[in-house]
This record gives structure tokens, sequence and C-alpha cells, in this order.
């Protein structure tokens, strides 16, 4: 990394989001998020200057290539960058949060994702000889352990409140289940949490308020309307990256479940307080949480040694 300040520089953009996008007098209302702002459209002019981009990823070369196609210019690039990294960070981010913090605070449920997480991999391998290296296909392990897609689902619908935000384009009336009429009008700005709608027992049922690692391993068919879970928002909007995301996450969850034990150096699993972010759907612990991360003794007798393959054998791989 070339400024390893812009880390810090994005977080304190993240922390005052909602006090930027009022857009008054940013240096004396958000001071610390106004300038990392400053500081990161400042790496970013740098990068591109510098012609650093000729060593990114693909995926943000080819960003770079079709905004200079449309000649967007390098400060502009460097602006789309912030919403690229919220975009890609802001969620994702708090979401492995959650995820770890359940499955390792949670030792029932850690043994059991061990326990159908190296079945997966027992599969793979008919051999009986020791290995070296243990090549696991992490997209196969999502596909063939339902559970673990429904605990990260889990984990959203508890931990998320998004905010869907829309302009009403024409008068609508809704009526709630008391048949109370409510008139919605044209032109005014219409803010549905989701937080409301994932605690209803009428959607979840009476169980809504616990948190239920296999819950979408019972929900069958229409049981649920589809309109319950908004962790990625809804209709048109709808998030874009939510396979992605969900795969990042699922990801790293195996790859920490399966070579590291970790625990809290207080002792102390309590749930944190969760802070609500307008610009973000899924909250942030309201304080940091130290804990000791240690390769899983267990581990030793097959030398501790993986290899993930995220990626099916086609292509690039690893
Ligand atoms: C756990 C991770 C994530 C969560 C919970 C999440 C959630 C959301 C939510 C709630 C919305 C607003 C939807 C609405 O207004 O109804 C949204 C929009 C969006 N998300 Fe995500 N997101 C996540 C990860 C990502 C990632 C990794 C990317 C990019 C690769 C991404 C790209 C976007 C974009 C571009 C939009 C705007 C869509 C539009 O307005 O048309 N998100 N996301």
């Amino acid at each position: 990394m070339q400024d390893p300040t812009i880390i810090e520089s994005f977080w304190d953009v993240d922390k005052d989001f909602a006090l930027l996008g009022l857009q008054v007098l940013p240096g004396l209302i958000a001071p610390a998020g106004s300038r990392g702002r400053e500081r990161f459209f400042q790496a970013f002019r740098n990068y591109y200057a510098t012609d650093s981009v000729k060593t990114a990823s693909h995926l943000i070369k080819a960003r770079f290539n079709v905004n200079k196609k449309h000649g967007v210019s390098d400060e502009d690039i460097a602006h789309f960058d912030l919403g690229v990294c919220t975009a890609l960070l802001v969620n994702t981010v708090p979401a492995i949060w959650w995820t770890l913090f359940h499955a390792f605070s949670n030792q029932a449920l850690l043994k059991e994702l061990r326990h159908v997480i190296a079945a997966a991999i027992s599969r793979q391998y008919k051999s009986r000889e020791p290995l070296t290296a243990i090549s696991i296909d992490v997209p196969h392990i999502i596909q063939t352990v339902p559970l673990i897609d429904s605990f990260v689902k889990e984990v959203l619908r508890v931990h998320s409140n998004s905010m869907s935000a829309r302009l009403l384009l024409q008068d609508k009336v809704i009526e709630d289940d008391k048949g109370t009429s409510y008139l919605l009008k044209k032109g005014s700005f219409l803010a549905m949490p989701s937080a409301p709608v994932h605690a209803s027992t009428d959607a979840w049922g009476p169980n809504a308020s616990t948190f239920d690692p296999a819950r979408f391993l019972h929900l069958q068919g229409d049981r649920i309307s589809r309109s319950a879970y908004r962790a990625f928002g809804g209709g048109h909007a709808l998030c874009p990256g939510r396979h992605f995301a969900m795969n990042e996450i699922m990801g790293i969850l195996i790859i920490m479940v399966m070579k590291y034990d970790i625990s809290p150096l207080d002792g102390d699993w309590s749930i944190p307080e969760t802070r609500d972010h307008i610009s973000t759907s899924v909250m942030t612990p309201g304080r940091d949480f130290l804990v000791r991360i240690k390769p899983r003794e267990e581990l030793q007798y097959m030398g501790g040694n993986f290899v993930w393959r995220f990626q099916k054998r086609t292509g690039r791989s690893e």
C-alpha cells in the first residue's frame, strides 16, 4: 500500500458520513471526517498521477479505463473511489465482525460449524494418506453446507438496520393492519428502516427476537414474505453487491473457524452496545473488543497447512 493513512482517513469519513452529507460547513461540523475526506482524495489523486493503477487489480483497472474512456478526470475518479470503498467496506466489515463474534462466542455453534465444514472437506479427499497441505474449495463448502449461509443471513437479520430511502413520485395511500390509512405525499422523502421489519413476530414468528443460526434452514418456500428480509434493501435499489458480500463473509468465516481459536481478552463475550449509522445497513459495535487469536492446536496433526481456493478450477485460482 502506498499511503497507509488512507485507511484511517476512510474510517474518519465513515464516522462523520451523516454530517458530511448535510454539506454545510463540513470543516466546522465534521472536522475529522472533512480532513479524512481530503486526505483520501489526495491519496487517490497521487495514485493516478503516478500511474500506480498499472499494478492494480483487474477490477480497479477496468473501472479506471471506463472512466477515462468517458472523459472523467482523475480528480473525479478519486471522488468516485470514496463511493466504491464505502459500498465495499462499510457493511461488509461489521458484518464479518458480528459473524465471527457469534461463531466464536457460542461454543455449540462453533463445534457444529467445525464439524460440518470438516465433513465437507474430508469428502473432497478419498485417500487416508497423511497430507502436507489441504486444498480447500471454499465455494464448494458454501454450497454443500447450508448452515453457513443461514447463519450469515441471521447475523444480518439481527444486526442490520438498513434505511432504504426513496423519493415519492406520486401520492400513495397505504393501510396498516388495523385499517388506518396513511397518505404518502408526492415529492416527499420516504425512509424505510429494516430493524422493525426484522424484529416483527408477524413476519418471523414468536422467536423473532432470538438469534437462531439455523433459522433460514427451517424456512421453506413462501412462509416468509420476501420483503421481510431487508438487510440488502429491496426493489430497484436492492444491493448489487449482495452475492459478492455474502461469499466474502462466508469465506472468511470458514477460514477463521477452521484455522483459529478466538477468545476475548477479558473473558467476557457479552454483546457490546451497537451504533447505528445513517449510511450503512450493518450496525457497528460501540467500542473496541480486544481478543486473542491463536492457531488451533487440533490442526497441528495435519501440519495446519491449508490452501484456500476461492474459484472453480477453470481460471485463476487461490
Ligand atoms: C454485508 C454487506 C452489504 C450490505 C448489508 C449491503 C446493504 C446495502 C443496502 C441496504 C443498500 C440500499 C438498498 C436500498 O436502498 O433498498 C445497498 C446498496 C448498494 N450496495 Fe450494498 N451492501 C453490502 C455490500 C456491498 C458490496 C460488497 C458492494 C459492492 C461490491 C455493494 C454495493 C452497493 C451499491 C452500488 C448500492 C447502491 C444500489 C443502487 O442504489 O442502485 N454493497 N447495499
